[in-house]
């Protein structure tokens, strides 16, 4: 019996089909090469912004007809557009079997034999009872084996006002630091050199649990930090109403924690921050840029932002155009609002054309490419140590390494190395997407 998992959205996203893998390969599936193939198909769907939920909803949609031609196929939704449709998903899709909430995955095998048994559809989106993430350790050969995410919890409690993750995610869970460390470690065992710390917001580590026991997010990476043979360390996402200076103070202290920092500030406007429900001002935000890199000073700062958020001026879109200006980001991802039921904010009155979105998503997509050159032309001159990701896509004899701030850096070398192997280069050109470089 074979199976297919196709995934969507983000890296949380990728970590439970790799969770979904290894659990179908223990029960004895093997994973099939295309879809069309597969006995069991889950489509782990995202539903941060309407685009994404849409191409999840194409893709259950094209399989009816391969149902029907194959009664026996299981079709399993999963992920966020699953969590918030539930039956809803299907009564509008008839032929999926399965709708399974992130929380709900770690049972599908017995999930899947109901299923076959009963032959009919099962629902599984509850998120009211007290849920504790399974312990997990991967097995290694299906994603790059030098580099992983380890999931430190789940779930936001934050409600930014345009944001669907807590009602896809439910609340923060997280997982015990003990689990995490475990993981770490079986990871290192297995040849992993850098791990990633993932959450959606990192820095509420530990709020959930009782005080007596609590680690915090800075202890955690302390901790992390120490497991022999980590080569590189980094963590996603931080909320920048919670960024502490304990956390801030790690990056001078830990010498494997890498220098790059993603802090979301979704908008440059005091007004709309307030109506995003964010809990911080454009002048908090620049005291933590100021505060990381008195700390770091080489420190690479990335962000998202949205643009167009219901009833933006054009004063408030200036303003997000200011601090962008002011901060100077490395790179920055920017998106267009999407009104995402049951978020709050689509309720809000909003009498911005949808060209003048594009007019402004545009013009600092523009501005944006032309720091993150100026930013990467800062490093031309320097030496940086890379952890090779593989040959270079440029091909003729390149090779790809990341810097410690996350930039691809692509460089010569008739040397065959491995994914996670070290090399020191010097930068010789700050491009658009990547630096290159000659070895040291
Ligand atoms: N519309 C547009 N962008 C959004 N994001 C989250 N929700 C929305 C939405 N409704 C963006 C934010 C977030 C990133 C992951 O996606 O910038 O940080
Ligand atoms: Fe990830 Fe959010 Fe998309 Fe869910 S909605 S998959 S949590 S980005």
């Amino acid at each position: 019996m074979k199976f297919f998992i196709e995934t969507f959205g983000c890296q949380m996203n990728d970590r439970d089909s790799l969770i979904m893998t290894q659990i179908l390969e223990q029960a004895g599936y093997s994973c099939g090469t295309s879809i069309m193939e597969a006995d069991i198909i889950v489509i782990n769907t995202c539903s941060i912004r309407g685009k994404a939920e849409q191409k999840a909803y194409s893709l259950i949609g094209s399989l009816r007809k391969h149902k029907l031609a194959n009664p026996n196929i299981i079709i399993i939704v999963t992920g966020c557009v699953a969590q918030q449709e539930g039956r809803a998903m299907v009564s509008r899709m008839q032929h999926v079997d399965m709708v399974l909430g992130p929380q709900s995955i770690y049972g599908l095998i017995d999930h899947i034999e109901k299923v076959k048994e009963t032959g009919e559809s099962l629902i599984l989106t509850d998120q009211s009872k007290r849920f504790e993430i399974p312990p997990f350790l991967p097995d290694l050969h299906h994603s790059t084996p030098h580099k992983r995410f380890v999931t430190i919890m789940q779930g936001c409690n934050n409600y930014c006002t345009y944001c669907i993750v807590p009602f896809t995610r439910g609340r923060e869970v997280s997982r015990k630091p003990a689990d995490i460390i475990a993981e770490v470690k079986h990871l290192i065992d297995l040849g992993v050199k850098e791990v990633t710390l993932l959450g959606q917001n990192v820095n509420s580590y530990g709020l959930d649990q009782p005080d007596e026991s609590r680690t915090s997010f800075p202890e955690l990476l302390r901790e992390v930090s120490k497991v022999a043979g980590l080569i590189r360390l980094r963590f996603t996402t931080s909320n920048p109403k919670d960024l502490s200076n304990d956390l801030m103070s790690c990056f001078a202290e830990l010498d494997n924690l890498c220098l790059h920092f993603h802090l979301p500030m979704q908008s440059g406007s005091d007004i709309v921050l307030e109506r995003m429900n964010r809990k911080y001002t454009v002048a908090d935000y620049l005291l933590l840029v100021k505060g990381l890199r008195a700390v770091a000073p080489d420190i690479s700062i990335t962000t998202d932002i949205i643009v167009g958020f219901p009833n933006e001026t054009d004063a408030d879109f200036m303003g997000t155009m200011a601090l962008m200006e002011e901060v100077r980001y490395d790179s920055a991802f920017s998106f267009i609002y999407s009104n995402r039921p049951p978020a709050l904010s689509c309720d809000f009155a909003d009498e911005v054309s949808k060209e003048e979105k594009s007019r402004r998503l545009a013009l600092f997509q523009k501005r944006q490419k032309e720091i993150t050159v100026e930013q990467h032309q800062r490093f031309v001159g320097r030496e940086f140590d890379l952890m090779i990701e593989g040959e270079s896509k440029m091909g003729n004899g390149q090779w790809s390494g990341r810097s410690t701030h996350n930039i691809i850096v692509n460089f010569y070398s008739e040397t065959v190395y491995q994914p996670g192997d070290m090399v020191r280069v010097r930068v010789t050109e700050g491009l658009m997407n990547s630096l290159r470089a000659e070895l040291v």
